[in-house]
């Protein structure tokens, strides 16, 4: 199936916000988490299938330290590695593999150290 682009200044925010003060990003911004642990994206993605999917994180990290995240699917949790890109305007790509639902699926992003996460600029599916 085609792949479908869901950017981050659109989805669910819960601590942090839509910015777009570095270049490089997809669709108007990217998502800037507040530096603590907890701050999240939340996406609702459809799959028209049920079964695996690849989900494709596009990130930013201009620091030196990763910046974890707990990744839920469904609320099932995987956590992710977002080492440091070397810019804030340099964005890498870090696939997951995982099981979706036929029809909406609940994506979340979560910082789960005191730096927050990166800044985030889509998923894809
Ligand atoms: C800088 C940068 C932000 C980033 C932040 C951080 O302020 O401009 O885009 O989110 O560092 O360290 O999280
Ligand atoms: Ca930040």
């Amino acid at each position: 199936e085609a792949a479908t682009t869901y950017e981050a200044e659109n989805a669910t925010i819960s601590q942090g916000a839509a910015e777009s003060n570095h270049t490089g990003y997809s669709g108007t911004g990217f998502v800037n988490y507040d530096n603590v642990t907890g701050s999240y994206v939340e996406f609702t993605v459809t799959a028209v299938t049920a079964g695996q999917a690849t989900l494709t994180f596009r990130y930013a990290n201009g620091t030196t330290t990763n910046r974890p995240m707990a990744i839920a699917v469904n609320g099932t949790t995987t956590n992710r590695d977002f080492p440091g890109t070397g810019a804030w305007s340099t964005w890498q790509d870090t696939t997951l593999t995982t099981t979706l639902n036929a029809g909406a699926n609940t994506v979340r992003a979560t910082a789960t150290t005191a730096n927050g996460g990166p800044n985030l600029d889509r998923l894809v599916l």
